[in-house]
């Protein structure tokens, strides 16, 4: 597994804000899009590009499209679709499948609830959208659906991680080629299974309390 932690000024202004109990939800939405915008740049840092000829209005040269099969796109339901914008902005030719998952608050087990995506993922290359990696048992699901689909890499891309999750995420993808894009990496999980300092429930602070 590899990680990257950003290490941005603006994105630790942007996070700063959101995790400030008193920021609201339009706030909150506006920010995150602006920080996955930000976090995309180095997700797409090894997005699969082919060579393309191509004529300048004085010249022939060569230049790189982003390749075919088009990278797939899938933030988890609820709170990773507050990042799709974001990203799609930076990679708008990227097709886009939906996961829907939640997790048991007293188990802290994930479950699916929702799909649409392509049944063959082969040779796609995948971005995961999950603002929260805690425990990790969302994502390492998310990734091993889109395994068994055939993807061939994927890259998630998460607001905030406790350590202990992306622990679990590394020890359950030995072996694959999963990259993790953070835009902090928080201090631990409490008993409840919360991200400390965190910005406490991404999906009800992007759409309200379920
Ligand atoms: C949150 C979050 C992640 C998951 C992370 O979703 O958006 O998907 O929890 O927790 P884990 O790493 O311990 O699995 P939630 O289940 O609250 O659903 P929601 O997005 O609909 O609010
Ligand atoms: N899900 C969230 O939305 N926040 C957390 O801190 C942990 C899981």
């Amino acid at each position: 597994m590899r990680l990257h932690v950003a290490d941005h000024p603006l994105i630790t202004h942007k996070l700063t804000v959101l995790r400030d109990k008193s920021t609201s939800s339009p706030t909150f939405r506006a920010l995150t899009e602006e920080l996955v915008t930000l976090l995309a740049y180095e997700a797409t840092r090894s997005v699969r590009t082919e060579t393309v000829e191509i004529e300048t209005p004085v010249a022939t040269t060569t230049g790189l499209a982003i390749a075919t099969p088009k990278p797939l796109v899938v933030p988890i339901l609820r709170a990773g679709l507050g990042m799709l914008d974001g990203m799609v902005k930076l990679l708008p030719s990227a097709e886009v499948g939906f996961l829907g998952m939640v997790r048991n608050e007293e188990t802290l087990e994930p479950s699916v609830y929702a799909e649409r995506l392509p049944d063959d993922l082969s040779n796609r290359q995948c971005f995961v959208l999950d603002p929260m990696l805690a425990t990790g048992g969302s994502l390492i699901s998310a990734i091993e659906f889109l395994f068994k689909r055939g993807a061939v890499d994927v890259t998630c891309v998460c607001i905030l991680a406790a350590p202990e999750g992306l622990a679990a995420v590394e020890a359950a993808t030995a072996g694959r080629e999963v990259t993790i894009v953070l835009g902090a990496l928080d201090d631990h999980l409490n008993e409840n299974g919360y991200i400390i300092p965190g910005l406490g429930d991404a999906g009800d602070r992007l759409y309200g309390v379920v």
